[in-house]
């Protein structure tokens, strides 16, 4: 498996484990005494999907600068 792919899955399954973060967010607010410092928990995988996610994005670019054809999605 390259490079490209690698990334691809990894944003993949960040992706499931900020969903179910976001779950457990809304779960600890709905508390009676609510878990706050729960709600940052979701920062942590979202930081990694914005910078796995702008990689993703960059990838067709890329292939055009650099003289490749179609990138990620590309042959
Ligand atoms: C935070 C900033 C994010 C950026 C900049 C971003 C960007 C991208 C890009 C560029 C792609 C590839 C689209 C393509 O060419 O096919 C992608 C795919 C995807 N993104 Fe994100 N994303 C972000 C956050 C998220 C979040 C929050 C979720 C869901 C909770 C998510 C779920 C996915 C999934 C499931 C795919 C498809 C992956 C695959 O092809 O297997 N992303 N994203």
């Amino acid at each position: 498996m390259n490079w490209n792919k690698w990334i691809r899955q990894i944003h993949r399954w960040l992706s499931m484990i900020f969903t179910v973060t976001v779950i457990a967010t809304f779960i600890a607010l709905a508390q009676e005494k609510p878990i706050v410092w729960v709600s940052y928990v979701p920062l942590a995988p979202l930081a990694l999907l914005l910078l796995s996610g702008l990689y993703l994005f960059a990838l067709p670019y890329a292939g055009k600068w650099f003289g490749k054809r179609g990138g990620a999605s590309g042959p």
